[in-house]
């Protein structure tokens, strides 16, 4: 495996290369959705990593965002693969964008990447054997309590979310040092596994948005789950808070009206509207 290991990493970087050639070109974009764009550099990137990861594992399987999904079957190698995370980042060069490949089996990532090939920051893990950043062991924040935290969160898509989610933004917000908009989801996942956050938190994320993040954070030292605590599924979309371990829970009950309000003494009556509200 540490061969196949070693040769995707290098098929990451050779893709990223083209990710930072065209990050100043102009592009006709394709809309998906309200701000949802896709760019012949996604599809580029794409093709360019998958033809050589077929070739790399013969029969395995791909989950990949531009509309590669094969049937998932659990027993064969499945390749979950963000050609780029990021793309609003990319058309605007603002320099957080990431190539983000896991693969894993079982239901389990095997080996997870995330590359920012615009900063050449490769974040690396393999089951087992700790975290890396361009080589370097990594390992999560020691804080544990909300106020001495820097929590990122990810905004939707869907703009209907929008007053759900600002909700929740601010209820963590109130709790903790600073909040951060950055993006994108895999970068804020490997953020937190080297503590430059302390957590993360959003909505409506897709495997090859977190499945490279999941091994990396819990290979140093962290917790990823959804928004109930429980494991994240490798094969289909969930919203995901990712932490340092020790906040965890303080970072699912601060995004949890019911328990605030809870705790505020208020009632039934008064917990059901603040989520109407919301
Ligand atoms: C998006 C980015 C963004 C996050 C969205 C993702 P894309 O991925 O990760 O930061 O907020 O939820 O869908 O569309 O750039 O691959
Ligand atoms: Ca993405
Ligand atoms: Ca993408």
């Amino acid at each position: 495996m540490d061969s196949v290991f070693e040769q995707t990493i290098s098929i990451v970087k050779q893709a990223g290369e083209i990710i930072a050639d065209r990050i100043s070109d102009t592009y006709t974009i394709i809309p998906k959705g309200h701000s949802d764009f896709v760019t012949p550099v996604d599809y580029e990137v794409q093709e360019f990593i998958v033809t050589r990861l077929e070739r790399l594992i013969p029969g395995s399987l791909f989950l990949a965002e531009e509309d590669c999904h094969d049937q998932y079957e659990p027993s064969l190698p499945l390749w979950i693969l963000d050609p780029i995370d990021g793309t609003t980042n990319f058309l605007h060069e603002y320099p957080c964008v990431t190539i983000s490949l896991a693969l894993a089996q079982h239901g389990r990532v095997l080996f997870g990447i995330v590359y920012n090939p615009i900063t050449k920051e490769l974040f690396h893990a393999q089951q087992g054997k700790g975290s890396y950043l361009n080589n370097e062991r990594i390992v999560v924040s020691p804080n544990k309590t909300l106020k001495q935290c820097i929590i990122g969160f990810g905004l939707p898509y869907d703009r209907r979310k929008s007053a759900f989610i600002f909700k929740k933004a601010q209820q963590v917000f109130l709790q903790c040092q600073d909040l951060k908009r950055k993006g994108p989801a895999s970068l804020d996942i490997v953020y937190v596994s080297c503590g430059r956050l302390d957590g993360y938190f959003e909505l409506d994320l897709q495997p090859w948005d977190f499945a490279a993040g999941i091994l990396i954070l819990e290979e140093a030292g962290g917790r990823i789950s959804d928004w109930t605590g429980l494991s994240l599924p490798i094969n289909r979309r969930t919203n995901v808070i990712a932490s340092n371990r020790h906040i965890h829970e303080l970072l699912i009950n601060a995004i949890d009206i019911q328990h605030i309000n809870k705790v505020a003494g208020l009632s039934a009556h008064r917990i059901r509207a603040s989520y109407r509200q919301s």
